[in-house]
Formats: structure tokens, C-alpha cells, sequence
């Protein structure tokens, strides 16, 4: 079917979901192709997560519809997501902190040879090939995964399920708690994934983060759609202001200064001056 084999990897069109009476997400269109990223932006409560959860098969959505490759689908557990190729990493990374690195790269999948002993080579090896395959090079891969820094272990996770077969990653908010130069590392892994032809969704708070890899931007707003680009549509500046915290953040400011709280307003302008969310 040419139609199926032209479709994108996801297609989510007019796609609502409720949580008892409060409405999570409104007629949200999102499309997800091969050897690209899609980013979906937002502040606290915009529905990022609950739009991933209905990606990712943790949540069946109310009303839409959700379509893998052309096909309509109504997964009923991230299980059947992963089974279609869509691997989700959390932002709570599902990681055994004391346990070695290759270990928790083949947690729940380990390689067994024979009379089911537990191939380490084979593991190690894979571990160690694949994070260098992803610019990567870790020293050790029997150190204790704890140990490694929090882009590194997002970076682990990534690698994971690339080697797992993923044609899909979906990563929520992995930049979110990283410094500059960890955060540098994820973006340049997710750069990675897409030139290996995966379809990548990525959720983040910060359009400094999201421009820079992603060529489309779907922008949220109280569950609903207030943008949705590709990149030649849009500039950095244009997407920076269609995040309410940069407005919100002036707003802020403008009223501390009116309060006569002149040093904190200075801190707040400062601090939205540093993320990048005020026009200068
Ligand atoms: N399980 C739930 N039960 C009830 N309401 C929920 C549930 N999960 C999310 N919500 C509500 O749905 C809305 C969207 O939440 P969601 O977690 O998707 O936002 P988000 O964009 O991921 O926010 P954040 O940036 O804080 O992670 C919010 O109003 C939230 O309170
Ligand atoms: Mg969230």
C-alpha cells in the first residue's frame, strides 16, 4: 500500500483526552516522520505528558485518532507501543544506580548463552559499541551506572533502545534538569538518532534546546495546539515568544518594578535575560 509506506511513523490528528472533567489535551494534531525531530513545547500543565503518555500507549485517548504508519491503532499498554517500534524514555530514568552500566543496558533483556548463563562478554561489548557509536566513550561499562553524570545516563537510555530496535523515541523532558554542557550532550544524541533514520518526539520546556535539533514545533497551551510549525515557518525568536513563561516572566518583572521591588524585578529580568526570553 503506497499510501501506508508514505504515511509518517505518527500521526496524531484532532486527538483529546480527558482526566475525569479536566480536559488534558484539545484537537491536537502531531506528526512524526523518519530522520526527523518533532518538538513539542509548553509550560507546567500545557499537556506535553499527557499528549506522550497517549504516544507512548500508557493512556488511551478519548477522541481523534491515532495512527502508526497509516494504520489506525488504540494501544493498550506501552508493551504494544514498543511492539510498533515507539520506545518512550522517561525523564525518571528507570536506572538500578548501583548496577553496572551494561547491566542496565540489558536490563530485562539479557543475553544468555548456553545452559542460560549470562553472556557479560557479548553485553560489555555491545554496551561499550554502541555508546561509542553514539560519541560516547565510556571508560568502563562495569562502573556503577549512579556513577555517570545525568546526560550520560539519558544518553544510555537512548543508546538502549536505538539498539533495541526503536523506530520511534520519544524522550520527555530529558534536557530538563541538566546543566549547559550535559544538556549539550542529550541534543547532540538526539542529532544522533535522527541521522539514524529514527522518528524522534521531544518534549522540553526550553526552545533554545528545542530549535537548535528539531524541525517541526508543536506548541501547547492548556492542552491545546498554539502553534504548530515546521522550521522554515518559524524563528527562534517567533517560538520563544509563543512560550507563555517568557511573557509571563515580563510581566512579572513589570510588576515587581511597579511594587517598588526594584532589586528583585532586576532579578527576574535578569533571570528571563538568561533563558533567552526577552526581546533585547
Ligand atoms: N492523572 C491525572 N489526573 C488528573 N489530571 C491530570 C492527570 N495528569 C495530568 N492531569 C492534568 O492535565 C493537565 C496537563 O498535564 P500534563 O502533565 O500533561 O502537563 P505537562 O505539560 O506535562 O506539564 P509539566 O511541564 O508540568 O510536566 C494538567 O492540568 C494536569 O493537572
Ligand atoms: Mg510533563
Amino acid at each position: 500500500m503506497t499510501e501506508a509506506k508514505e504515511a509518517p511513523l505518527i500521526r496524531l490528528t484532532g486527538v483529546g483526552k480527558n482526566y475525569g472533567n479536566v480536559i488534558a489535551l484539545r484537537d491536537v494534531d502531531l506528526e512524526a516522520s523518519a530522520g526527523e525531530v518533532t518538538c513539542v513545547l509548553g509550560d507546567n500543565g500545557a499537556g506535553k505528558s499527557s499528549l506522550i503518555k497517549v504516544v507512548a500507549g500508557l493512556h488511551r485517548h478519548d477522541s481523534g485518532t491515532y495512527e502508526v504508519r497509516g494504520e489506525k491503532v488504540a494501544f493498550g499498554s506501552p508493551r504494544d507501543a514498543l511492539d510498533r517500534g515507539i520506545a518512550t524514555v522517561y525523564q525518571d530514568l528507570a536506572v538500578v544506580p548501583l548496577m553496572p552500566v551494561w547491566r542496565n543496558f540489558f536490563l530485562g533483556s539479557e543475553l544468555r548463552g548456553r545452559f542460560g548463563r549470562l553472556d557479560v562478554g557479548t553485553m560489555r561489548e555491545t554496551t561499550h559499541r554502541e555508546m561509542a557509536a553514539m560519541g560516547i566513550d565510556l571508560r568502563d561499562v562495569d562502573q556503577p551506572i549512579g556513577t555517570l553524570s545525568g546526560g550520560e545516563r539519558q544518553c544510555v537510555a537512548i543508546a538502549r533502545a536505538v539498539h533495541f530496535g526503536a523506530k520511534a523515541l520519544v524522550l520527555d523532558e530529558p534536557t530538563a534538569a541538566l546543566g549547559v554542557k550535559q544538556a549539550g550532550v542529550v541534543l547532540r544524541y538526539i542529532v544522533q538518532a535522527r541521522e539514524r533514520g529514527l522518528a524522534v518526539v521531544f518534549i522540553t520546556h526550553n526552545p533554545h534546546h528545542a530549535y537548535p535539533v528539531g524541525d517541526r514545533f508543536l506548541i501547547l497551551n492548556r492542552g491545546r495546539s498554539i502553534g504548530y510549525h515546521t522550521k522554515e515557518e518559524i524563528t527562534r525568536e517567533e517560538l520563544t515568544a509563543l512560550m507563555a513563561g517568557g511573557s509571563e516572566l515580563e510581566e512579572l518583572a513589570h510588576e515587581l518594578d511597579a511594587a517598588g521591588s526594584s532589586a528583585a524585578a532586576a532579578q527576574v529580568t535578569k533571570e528571563a535575560e538568561s533563558l533567552g526570553l526577552t526581546e533585547d
